[in-house]
């Protein structure tokens, strides 16, 4: 591949001496409560390298959390957003608008699950994404309440803040939180089937345990809306037994509620298809979406059933840079790239390639509790030998190693004891196996 050799190399120890020099400055400048996973800093990313101002060249596993789906500085995203960096950079969508907003909402429109009629409205994050499609469907049904799973992740500004499960470190301190919103068990194969085997399989029945909760704590005629990840994402990858979405989607249905998914982390080929929800056969009211969207360039969306996206009036959505059009430029050569490249496809490959050699690896060591996800989105959810606690100290001991072994993984979950790959899904087989193999090795010394 070009633009930066597509091998691993280390040539310091990590973090070496220019990323220890910029630590220190980071340390006087930056504020404090921003974490690193890794404390090297990047001088250049192609493919699947990371480049360090050392000169080492770390394997991305990890993407940015899912954003450099298509490669880091995909060729094609790169030559869009020099020619449109070139022409203008910003006139504000809601003063001036430009085509480049339209044809992103008109791909959204057409690559999202649901063949009715659609509108999309572009935002800057994730969390805003979320936020919005709150504000939409309270618009629309003109009902006050939301329901969030446990286990979801949606973001640090408050009402993302207050759907998000986990306290530490996204919450603790940050109170109070929104109001109306009210939290439902998730269906999670691995941890139900401890406490009954059949709640892990049937998701029908994990479905019901949701909407009984729903139901008695906070009753249809007031909830205005569902949110769910159709995978956890910082949760763990969790993915739920099957028909537990649909059964969800069906009540809300039957009941006036609207079914917002939250494919922020999940969309984008990522997962082996275009979305997520497509693995489960559902057709969520309102779709959010960003990271994967535009290769980097700040971009987000919600996208879903024309009646309710036109549901606000005139001037309650929007903000300064949302649909900026160079990432708005990206996005488009995002989406064709994952198209014309047949990302859909290798997603699923790779979904094989990590997934098998992990499987081994569980095989002869029980430490690995599950093995579990979809496409180039997989995690290993680590425990005690030979029982189901959570080790989150054993997970956080192998990230390290294998950021020092020049292989960057990012950890997760509400026990902190997930170990997450979401490679880009342009890396090589090679790159991936080593990546892999290391980190195979890493946990059988530990
Ligand atoms: C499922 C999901 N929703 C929302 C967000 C928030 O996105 P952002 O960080 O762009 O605000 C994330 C980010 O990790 C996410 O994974």
């Amino acid at each position: 591949m070009a633009g930066l050799e597509q091998t691993r190399q280390l040539v310091t120890e990590i973090p070496g001496p220019a990323s220890l020099e910029l630590t220190k400055r980071r340390a006087a400048a930056v504020s404090h409560g921003v974490n690193v996973s890794l404390p090297v800093f990047v001088a250049r990313a192609f493919g699947g390298i990371i480049e360090d101002v050392d000169g080492n060249r770390l394997i991305d596993l990890a993407s940015g959390i899912a954003v450099t789906t298509v490669g880091n500085s995909s060729p094609r995203v790169v030559e869009a957003v020099r020619a449109q960096v070139a022409e203008f950079t910003h006139t504000c969508f809601m003063v001036v608008p430009y085509e480049q907003y339209v044809a992103v909402a008109e791909e959204l429109n057409r690559i999202t699950p649901g063949s009715g009629e659609k509108r999309s409205v572009l935002f800057n994050s994730g969390a805003e994404a979320v936020e919005n499609a709150v504000k939409i469907a309270r618009s629309y049904t003109r009902k006050p309440a939301v329901v969030a799973f446990n286990h979801a992740y949606h973001g640090r500004t408050n009402l993302a803040m207050a759907l998000t499960a986990k306290s530490k470190p996204y919450k603790s301190g940050f109170g109070p939180f929104a109001p109306e919103v009210y939290r439902a068990p998730v269906s999670y194969p691995y941890r139900d089937g401890l406490l009954d085997k059949e709640l892990a399989t049937d998701g029908e029945k994990a479905a019901a345990r949701a909407i009984d909760v729903i139901e008695s704590q906070v009753g249809a005629d007031s909830l205005a809306a569902v949110i769910i990840e159709p995978i956890a994402g910082e949760g763990g990858f969790i993915v739920p037994a099957d028909g537990f979405l649909p059964t969800l989607l069906d009540w809300c249905r039957k009941n006036d509620v609207v079914f917002i998914a939250d494919e922020v982390q999940t969309g984008f080929a990522r997962t082996g298809a275009m979305f997520a929800c497509e693995h489960e056969g559902i057709e969520p009211d309102l779709i959010c979406t960003a990271k994967g969207i535009a290769d980097g360039l700040p971009l987000s969306a919600v996208t879903g059933r024309a009646q309710i996206m036109d549901a606000s009036h005139a001037g309650g959505l929007g903000g300064t840079f949302g649909g900026n059009p160079v990432a708005c430029a990206a996005a488009l050569a995002t989406i064709s790239t994952i198209e014309s490249d047949g990302l859909i496809e290798r997603a699923r490959q790779l979904e094989r390639l990590i997934t098998e050699p992990l499987l081994r690896l569980q095989a002869g060591d029980d430490r690995i509790g599950d093995v579990r996800g979809r496409g180039a989105m997989v995690a290993i959810e680590l425990v005690k030998s030979g029982t189901a606690e959570p080790d989150a100290e054993l997970t956080q001991k192998l990230s390290t190693a294998a950021h020092a072994a020049g292989v960057v993984v990012l950890t997760c979950g509400m026990f902190g004891n997930i170990i997450r790959l979401l490679p880009p899904l342009t890396i090589g087989d090679e790159l991936l196996n080593e990546g892999l193999d290391i980190l195979g090795r890493l946990l059988g010394d530990l």
